[in-house]
């Protein structure tokens, strides 16, 4: 497995072999400190693909001031041993001048509509742009064939198919399924700042999504707001979690839903919800 740390490099002692030999690539973005989720994309792009090329960057341009970009956790050692493991090719691990050598903010950057506007687009402005313009750099410096995303962030996943369409990206974007703890909860990095007591509560995130058949097997006629009162209060039974947002919404447009949900070909239910100074998400997609 070959570790690169300058486009350059990656492009000649990496992308020219590629091309000359007519190998696919499968591209798997990530901010490091890997965990199984992450490595189901690795799985998948290897199964997809000639070669497979993982990027670690914790990308400074998609956290806003109050955030945790200092704090955010980082092992690349461990990241390293567990990519040559899972059979990954290639890693390109830039140092932050070499994404941004004229500094951050860039006068240069992607921003993408309409579907940043809720959820996580509202909570955390700015934060879909500086998603969006790592992102086009990547796919830029990597030149896959496809790409993979999980759909723990499935805004992520709409707000990069749309970007890879609307400016003629030549990937294929693979949407991903979310990987679990056992008791449900979503595989994050961010898992390993909640305390015992709040990672005990935690798994209220995906109950509460759990029993949304429940509810509509009850009542096949719930609405968006009635389905999202129904979320929040089975969220609120969790003493330490602070509701972020709960929405309900199309998928992947994300615009509200007029009258019944199950009308709707493909929503998404989506929460953030905060222990402490940790937030965290989850969501589920219908059909799944
Ligand atoms: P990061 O949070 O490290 O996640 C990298 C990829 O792993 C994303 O596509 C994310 O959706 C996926 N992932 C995270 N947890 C998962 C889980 N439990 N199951 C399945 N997939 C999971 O997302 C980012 O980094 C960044 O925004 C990035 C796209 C790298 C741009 O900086």
């Amino acid at each position: 497995m070959r570790v690169f740390r300058t486009a350059a490099e990656y492009a000649g002692e990496f992308l020219a072999e590629a091309r000359r030999s007519g190998a696919s690539i499968g591209f798997v973005p990530t901010m490091g400190y890997l965990h199984a989720g992450h490595l189901s994309l690795v799985e998948r792009s290897r199964r997809e693909n000639d070669r497979t090329v993982v990027s670690i960057f914790v990308n400074p341009l998609q956290f806003g001031p109050n955030e945790d970009y200092e704090r955010y956790p980082r092992d690349e050692a461990r990241d390293l041993a567990l990519l040559r493991e899972a059979g990954a090719d290639a890693v390109f691990a830039p140092p932050v001048a070499e994404m941004y050598p004229d500094g951050t903010p860039l006068l240069t950057k992607v921003t993408v509509a309409g579907v940043t506007e809720r959820m996580c687009g509202r909570s955390r402005p700015g934060h879909f742009d500086g998603v969006a313009t790592v992102v086009a750099k990547l796919f830029h410096i990597i030149a896959p064939d496809r790409a993979y995303f999980g759909l723990k962030d499935a805004q992520q996943v709409a707000v990069i198919e749309r970007m890879a369409r609307d400016l003629h990206f030549p990937v294929k974007i693979v949407p991903c399924p979310t990987k679990r703890e056992p008791d449900g909860l979503a595989m994050s990095s961010r898992n390993v700042y909640l305390s015992p007591e709040e990672r005990r509560q935690a798994p209220v995130l995906y109950r509460s999504l759990a029993r949304i058949d429940e509810w509509l097997a009850a009542e096949p006629g719930l609405t968006a707001e009635e389905l999202k009162m129904k979320i929040a209060e089975n969220v609120r039974e969790a003493p330490d979690a602070r509701i972020d947002y709960v929405e309900v919404l199309t998928y992947p447009d994300l615009v509200p839903i007029d009258g019944p949900v199950a009308a709707a070909p493909r929503w998404i239910a989506a929460l953030a919800v905060r222990f402490g100074a940790t937030r965290l998400i989850d969501n589920r997609l219908f059909p799944e």
